[in-house]
């Protein structure tokens, strides 16, 4: 476990950056998080490290939103999926096959996920902006990027 702290919504952004700088063609990142966490805040960094250039919304009502940058990007929201078979309306492993794909709420339909993937953490510091964000790296491809991981994500590491 990998556990950041940021003060800032750009802060957690440029956690989400950094993390893009290692992802591949087929990752998984499962973002948990209350409601204003900051899990739609992350994606939006993470994908303007890919190079989207527009802008990246909450896809809450329209539960999947595609955007193309130097890697196709899919950001899902999972909060109004309450059946697992409407999770299998989302058809993720097809997502997977194009791009990285990154899902809010993703606990909510965790047995339709693959097993392999980052999670993503993030819940409330003291003050009004501080967020915790605690990395998880599930399945051996993301175990193994658990150092290089660490290394990018020094400056907010707590621990
Ligand atoms: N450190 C921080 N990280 C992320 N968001 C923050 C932070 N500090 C304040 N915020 C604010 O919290 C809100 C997070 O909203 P959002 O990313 O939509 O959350 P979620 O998608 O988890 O519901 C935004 O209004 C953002 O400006
Ligand atoms: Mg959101």
């Amino acid at each position: 476990m990998i556990l950041c702290a940021t003060e800032s919504v750009d802060g957690t952004r440029a956690v989400a950056a950094a993390v893009a700088g290692l992802v591949a063609e087929g990752d998984l990142l499962v973002l948990v998080g209350d409601l204003g966490a900051g899990k739609t805040a992350f994606t939006q960094g993470f994908a303007r490290a890919l190079g989207v250039d527009e802008p990246v919304t909450s896809p809450t009502f329209t539960l999947a939103n595609r955007y193309r940058g130097s890697m196709t990007v899919n950001h899902l929201d999972a909060y109004r999926v309450e059946a697992l078979a409407e999770a299998e309306d989302l058809a993720i492993p097809e997502l997977l096959e194009d791009g990285v794909t990154l899902v809010e709420w993703g606990d909510n339909i965790l047995p339709a996920l693959p097993a392999a993937h980052l999670e993503v953490r993030i819940t409330l510091g003291e003050g009004d902006d501080d967020r915790m964000l605690e990395l998880n790296p599930a399945g051996s491809s993301w175990q193994a990027r658990s150092r290089s991981l660490a290394e990018s994500l020094d400056e907010w590491i707590v621990r």
